[in-house]
């Protein structure tokens, strides 16, 4: 089964955990839109979603799918979103789609994360095959940059890269991610940036992997 089969696996089996009448939080990437294009099928069965970008926003309400600020709903139910890498621990990166900072806000604000991933994206350690991009405020960017150097971290510039919050990012190679849920608090610690991808804190609850004979569950 190639990719995205897999993908859509995972993303057709989240469906289960939505619940009827409730508010959905919708994540960013290729993966999400496979569950986009799934909680299509049962759009009249919830209330709204609320979206962790605007390409998301933008493909939720091509698909006939209420969108609501997050400031406007009391609960979000459940929290959908894909990841760059994830462990068995249900520790993640994420963020190469750039979204990071209100994809963490609104896997903070949600009851239930559920994670749903191809199983390339299943490390030991991360930090193995992605770097941890950390989006900060663009005159914050060298300074953000030096202090990534002085904690071991290897920063580059995406350059061009805007988010949707009009902030620049920073991929970090070489961080020490043993103990990623200590590194995300050390990075919190820099003045100027916004959010960084180590989802180690507010891990997944359950994690969604497509294998293409089964969909693995890790919770
Ligand atoms: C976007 C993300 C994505 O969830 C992550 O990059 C995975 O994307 P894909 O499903 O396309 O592999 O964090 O900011």
């Amino acid at each position: 089964m190639d990719v995205e089969a897999k993908k859509r696996q995972a993303a057709e089996g989240a469906l289960e955990h939505v619940e009827i009448g409730s508010v959905v939080g919708v994540g960013t990437g290729s993966t999400t839109n496979h569950f986009i294009d799934a909680l299509a099928r049962i759009r009249h069965r919830i209330d709204a979603t609320v979206a962790s970008s605007e390409a998301t926003a933008a493909l939720l309400r091509e698909r006939g799918i209420r969108v609501s600020d997050l400031n406007s709903v009391d609960e979000v139910s459940l929290y959908v979103d894909g990841a760059d890498e994830c462990t068995h621990h249900r520790q993640l990166v994420k963020g190469r789609g750039g979204a990071l900072a209100r994809e963490k806000i609104i896997a903070a604000a949600a009851r239930r994360f559920v994670c749903i991933v191809d199983d390339s994206k299943l490390v030991d350690v991360l930090g193995t095959t992605a770097p941890v991009p950390v989006e900060v405020i663009p005159m914050a960017r060298g300074y953000a940059a030096r202090q990534l150097v002085s904690l071991g971290g290897n920063p580059f510039w995406r350059e061009g890269a805007v988010t949707d919050n009009g902030n620049a990012i920073l991929d970090v190679h070489g961080l020490d991610l043993v103990a990623p849920a200590e590194t995300e608090s050390i990075l919190n610690q820099i003045t100027g940036t916004v959010a960084n991808g180590l989802f180690a804190r507010r891990r997944a609850d359950v994690v969604l992997v497509g294998t293409g004979s089964e969909v693995r569950i890790l919770s």
